[in-house]
C-alpha cells in the first residue's frame, strides 16, 4: 500500500481512495441474496450474456439468487401484445440454456408476482424527482418514445424488484449503476421512514462491464438487432453481423498498422478466444501481417463454438416447451412466499391493512 515514491516536504496526505489494491479496506462480503432481471424485448445477446447473464449462471451454484424477466418493464416502450408471450418465452429458455436451472436460483416473470407493483407504488413515494429527471436511460427514452410516467417511474419498479426479495447483490451491467443508486437511496429513504427494513444492495459486475454494439456506437442493447450478436443467432448470421463490424477506425487501408487497443473486435477476442490466438491478433494487427477482415472472420469462428453448448441446450429446451414454463410457474410459486412476507412487512410497518 502507498508503495510509490515519497513525498517530500508537504504535510503526509492520506492515502487516494481505491477501490481495489488497499488492504485496510475489508472486501466486501459475499451478498446473502442475489436479485437480477431482464427484459424480454428482443433477443439476449452477448453483451448481456458477458456483462450480466454469465455472473447470474456463476452465482447460481453457490448463492441464494433469483431472476426475473421483467415484462412490466418492456411495456413502457411500444410492442405488439401478441409477441410478448413468446418473447417471454424466449427469454427464460435462453437463460436456462445459458446454465440456469430451477435447482440453483429461481427464475419467474415478473408480472406473475403481483406484490411487485404494490411495492412500487409505496417506493413512489420515497423516489427523489430529481434523481428521477436525470437518469440517463429515461432521458433517452423518453427522447425516442416521448415522455410518459412510466418511462419516468422504470427506476422506482426496479427498486421494488430488488427490494422485495431484500437482495443485497445485484449482477448488472455498467448501464444499470444508476438505477441501482437510486434502489439505494430509495432503501435508505424507507428505512428511515419506517424502520430497518431492506438493506443497500450493492452492484456486483463482471469483466464485460459495457460491451459496445458491433457498429462501435454506444452499448449492444436489444433495441439494435442488426448491430448485437444473439446468444442464439445460427453461425451464419454471426458471420455476416461480423463481417460488417467495426474495427480500429484509423486502420484505413489493409496495410496500415492496426491498433488493438482501441479495437472492439480486439475486445471480443478476450472474451471467445485463447491465449495464443489473442496474442497473435494483438502482434499481428499491430505489424499489419493480419487484415480486419480476415480477423473478423477467425473471431467469428470462436464465437459460433464458444455459444454452440447454450445453442445445443436451447434446441432441446424448445422441443420441450413445457419444462420451460414448468420452471416459471415453480418459480413464480416460490418467489410469491418471499415477495408476500416482505409486503405484510411493508404494511405493517406502515400502518396499513393492521
Ligand atoms: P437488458 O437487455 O436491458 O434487459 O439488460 C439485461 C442485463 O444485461 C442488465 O444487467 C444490463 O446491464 C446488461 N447489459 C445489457 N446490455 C449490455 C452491454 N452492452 N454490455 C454489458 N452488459 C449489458
Ligand atoms: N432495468 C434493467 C435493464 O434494463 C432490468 C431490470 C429490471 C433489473 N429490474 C431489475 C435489473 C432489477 C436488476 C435488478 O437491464
Amino acid at each position: 500500500m502507498n508503495g510509490g515514491s515519497p513525498r517530500t516536504g508537504a504535510e503526509p496526505r492520506a492515502p487516494e481512495p481505491s477501490l481495489h489494491g488497499d488492504e485496510r479496506i475489508a472486501p466486501p462480503p459475499e451478498p446473502t441474496r442475489v436479485f437480477s432481471g431482464i427484459q424480454p424485448s428482443g433477443f439476449v445477446h452477448v453483451g448481456n450474456w458477458l456483462g450480466a447473464v454469465r455472473n447470474w449462471v456463476e452465482l447460481s451454484t453457490r448463492l441464494d439468487c433469483l431472476f426475473c424477466i421483467v415484462d412490466y418493464h418492456a411495456v413502457t416502450v411500444p410492442y405488439a401484445a401478441a409477441e410478448m408471450p413468446s418473447r417471454t418465452f424466449e427469454a427464460a429458455l435462453t437463460l436456462l440454456a445459458c446454465g440456469l436451472d430451477s435447482e440453483r436460483g429461481i427464475l419467474f416473470v415478473q408480472s406473475h408476482v403481483p406484490e411487485h407493483m404494490e411495492l412500487a407504488w409505496v417506493l413512489t413515494t420515497l423516489a427523489p424527482m430529481g434523481e428521477l429527471e436525470r437518469m440517463t436511460q429515461f432521458k433517452e427514452k423518453s427522447e425516442a418514445y416521448g415522455v410518459q410516467a412510466g418511462l419516468f417511474m422504470y427506476p422506482v419498479l426496479q427498486a421494488a424488484d430488488i427490494l422485495l426479495y431484500k437482495a443485497d447483490g445485484v449482477p448488472i451491467g455498467e448501464d444499470q449503476l444508476q438505477h441501482l443508486e437510486l434502489t439505494r437511496e430509495v432503501a435508505r429513504r424507507f428505512n428511515r421512514a419506517w424502520g430497518e427494513t431492506f438493506p443497500e444492495p450493492r452492484p456486483i459486475l463482471t469483466d464485460a462491464p459495457r460491451i459496445l454494439a458491433l457498429d462501435g456506437k454506444g452499448k449492444m442493447s436489444k433495441s439494435q438487432p442488426e448491430q448485437a450478436i444473439g446468444l442464439l443467432d445460427p453461425p451464419d448470421v454471426i458471420r455476416a453481423k461480423l463481417r460488417g463490424a467495426f474495427t480500429d477506425p484509423a486502420r484505413k487501408r489493409r496495410f496500415d498498422p492496426g491498433n488493438p487497443d482501441i479495437c472492439n473486435i480486439f475486445f471480443l477476442h478476450h472474451f471467445f478466444s485463447g491465449p495464443e490466438d489473442i496474442a497473435r491478433v494483438d502482434r499481428d494487427c499491430r505489424t499489419a501481417v493480419l487484415g480486419c477482415f480476415e480477423d473478423k472472420m477467425n473471431l467469428a469462428e470462436h464465437v459460433i463454438d464458444t455459444l454452440a453448448p447454450i445453442r445445443e441446450r436451447a434446441d432441446e429446451l424448445r422441443s420441450d416447451p413445457a419444462r420451460v414454463h414448468a420452471v416459471l410457474a415453480g418459480g413464480a410459486e416460490r418467489a410469491s412466499a418471499i415477495a408476500r412476507a416482505t409486503m405484510d412487512e411493508v404494511r405493517r410497518r406502515m400502518g396499513l391493512r393492521a
